[in-house]
C-alpha cells in the first residue's frame, strides 16, 4: 500500500480536483483506493458523490478522544473508500490545528491502521501548504504530487516552500495544472518553476479545460463527458504516471 499526498502552495491549485479524478481513475484500473479529505474545506465529498457537505468526519477524532477517525467512511459509486473532513466552526478548527500541533505523527498513525493490499493506494487532499495537514501529510506520504498552476503568485510560494517540503518527503513529482498554451506570460512562469524545482520530475501538465468545472456541477468527469479533450487526455497521462509507480496489481485482481 503506498501512501500520496496532493499538495500546492497556492489556494484553488487543483488539489481537490487532481485527487478525486485520480480516485476514480485508479479504481477504475483496479487498484483499492482510500481517500482521505485532510482538507477542513470538506470538498472532496462533493467530487465523489455526496451531494452535501458530510458534517462529520476525520475532524470529529481531532476534537473528540472518544471518536474513531474512520467512522464516517462512505464507498463513491465507483468503489472509491473515502473519509470526509467534516464540517467544521472556526473555534473547532484550531482545536483540530492544537490537537495536530500536539500530535505530529497523527495522520501517519491513522494511515497505519489502513489494510489495503499491497497495490492499494491512500490518497491525501490537503488544504493550501504550509499548514499542518499539509504537513502532516507530507510526511506519511510515499510520494507528493506538488499542484502548481503557472501563476507568478503561485511560482512565489512555490520557490518560498519547496525546501521544507522535499525534506518533508523524499519525493516530491511536481503536476502543472491550469496551463493555458496561448498565454505568453505562462511560459516565463513555467521557465521559472522548471528553475526553482531543480531537477523535480514534472509528473504531468494538466491543460485548463472550461468544460471541466462544469462537469463536475453536473455530478459528472470531464474524462467522461469530454474524452476527447487535453485536459482528460492529460488527467489519464497522470493516472498512468501514478499506476506505473505502484506496485503492480495483484494477479488475481489484474486476471
Ligand atoms: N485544469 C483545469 N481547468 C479548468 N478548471 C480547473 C482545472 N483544475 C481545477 N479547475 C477548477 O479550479 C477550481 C479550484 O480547483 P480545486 O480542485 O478546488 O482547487 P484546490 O483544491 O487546490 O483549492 C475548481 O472550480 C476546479 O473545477
Ligand atoms: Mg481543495
Amino acid at each position: 500500500m503506498k501512501t500520496i499526498a496532493v499538495i500546492s502552495m497556492a489556494g484553488g491549485a487543483g488539489r481537490t480536483t487532481l485527487a478525486a479524478t485520480l480516485a476514480v481513475l485508479l479504481a477504475r484500473r483496479g487498484r483499492e483506493v482510500v481517500a482521505l479529505d485532510f482538507d477542513p474545506q470538506n470538498m472532496l465529498g462533493a467530487w465523489l458523490g455526496l451531494d452535501t457537505l458530510a458534517p462529520r468526519g476525520i475532524a470529529k477524532a481531532l476534537t473528540d478522544a472518544s471518536e474513531t477517525w474512520h467512522t464516517h467512511t462512505w464507498r463513491s459509486d465507483e468503489g472509491v473508500l473515502f473519509v470526509p473532513h467534516g464540517n467544521v466552526t472556526l473555534d473547532e478548527a484550531a482545536a483540530c490545528d492544537a490537537h495536530l500541533a500536539a500530535h505530529p505523527q497523527w495522520l501517519e498513525r491513522a494511515i497505519g491502521e489502513i489494510a489495503l493490499p499491497e497495490s492499494g493506494v491512500v490518497l491525501i487532499d490537503t488544504p493550501r501548504y504550509p499548514s499542518r495537514q499539509a504537513q502532516q501529510a507530507a510526511r506519511a506520504a510515499d510520494l507528493v504530487l506538488c499542484v502548481c498552476p503557472p501563476e507568478p503568485a503561485a511560482c512565489g510560494g512555490f520557490v518560498a516552500h519547496l525546501p521544507a517540503l522535499r525534506e518533508a518527503c523524499a519525493d516530491v513529482r511536481i503536476v502543472v495544472n491550469r496551463l493555458n498554451p496561448a498565454r505568453e506570460m505562462q511560459r516565463d512562469v513555467l521557465a521559472m518553476l522548471r528553475a526553482a524545482a531543480a531537477g523535480l520530475p514534472v509528473a504531468q501538465r494538466i491543460h485548463m479545460e472550461a468544460a471541466l468545472p462544469e462537469a463536475f456541477a453536473r455530478g459528472g468527469w470531464i474524462v467522461d463527458e469530454a474524452p476527447q479533450s487535453q485536459a482528460s487526455h492529460d488527467l489519464h497521462g497522470l493516472a498512468e504516471h501514478v499506476d506505473a509507480w505502484l506496485p503492480a496489481l495483484e494477479a488475481s485482481l489484474a486476471a
